[in-house]
């Protein structure tokens, strides 16, 4: 049975040409949301909007004059845009600090913090003033557990911060901001670290409670619940979607998660 959850509504995925963005595209096109695919990546943002009955417009969130135009241009052609996901990010490799140049340092926060708060903050100064709207930002489950990736846990756990800082912003104008904190995807940035031998799959799924990792598919429905009229009471959390890594992560010293039974 579709859903109708958009009942023909405008959202805007950022990232969406790829990864957990498109999975959140291709859920909210089913539900009947009008879905915008935003991605610095031209090509395969368009070739997924043709596909989903999308529309796909070309930004790239480190440029902030950019991210106005984008959400002006949209309304203008669309009308008012009603949900948002701020998720494009970069995905650090694991890098000693000492060996991490700065520059690469300064570009995963331009993406993953300020391209996301620019996003929302392009989001919130027009749905505040019709008193309507969702946001969800992708976070990390990185954001709640320290991992040796220097520039990019930090800008995860802001970002999650974020969520519960604009949430009370907006929050008596009618606007609802959370986070989603995955668990390890295999989308084509991780599945890359794993072909070349950097990430071993094995134990990214043997951290979690579930012993296995998660679909892009799975964030997507958590994104679609928080950006739906059925989460109305829910703003400013985080909600992570990780088949129980942060409940296990850390049971290694134990043994690790149980073995069935
Ligand atoms: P992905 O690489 O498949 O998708 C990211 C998309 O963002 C790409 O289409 C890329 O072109 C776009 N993008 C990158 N920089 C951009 C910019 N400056 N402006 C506009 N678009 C830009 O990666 P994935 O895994 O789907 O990542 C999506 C989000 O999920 C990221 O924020 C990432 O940090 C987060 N995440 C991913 C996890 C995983 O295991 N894959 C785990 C936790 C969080």
């Amino acid at each position: 049975m579709t859903r109708d959850e958009g009942r023909g509504r405008l959202a805007l995925v950022t990232g969406a040409a790829s990864g957990i963005g498109l999975a959140t595209a291709e859920l909210l096109a089913e539900r009947n949301w009008q879905v915008v695919i935003a991605d610095r990546d031209a090509p395969r943002a368009e070739a997924a909007a043709a596909r989903l009955g999308a529309r796909a417009v070309t930004l790239d969130v480190t440029d902030a004059d950019a991210v106005e135009a984008v959400f002006d241009k949209v309304e203008q052609e669309l009308g008012p845009i009603e949900a948002v996901m701020a998720n494009a990010g970069l995905i650090q490799p694991g890098a000693r600090p000492e060996e991490l140049p700065l520059d690469e340092f300064d570009r995963i926060v331009a993406v993953n913090l300020r391209g996301v708060y620019v996003t929302c903050l392009a989001a919130g100064r027009r749905m505040a003033p019709r008193g309507r709207g969702a946001m969800v930002l992708t976070g990390s489950i990185t954001a709640s557990r320290a991992v040796p990736l220097h520039a990019y846990a930090p800008t995860k756990a802001a970002v999650v911060h974020m969520a519960a800082c604009l949430a009370g912003e907006w929050g008596r104008s009618g606007l609802r901001v959370n986070a989603v904190s995955p668990g390890f995807v295999a989308t084509p940035p991780l599945q890359a670290a794993i072909d070349k031998g950097l990430r071993d799959a094995a134990k990214l799924a043997d951290g979690a409670a579930m012993g296995r990792m998660v679909e892009a598919s799975e964030i997507a429905k958590a994104v679609g619940f928080l950006l739906s009229d059925d989460a109305s009471a829910i703003t400013g959390i985080d909600l992570p979607v990780d088949a129980g890594w942060l409940a296990t992560g850390h049971w290694a010293t134990y043994g690790g998660p149980r073995a069935p039974r």
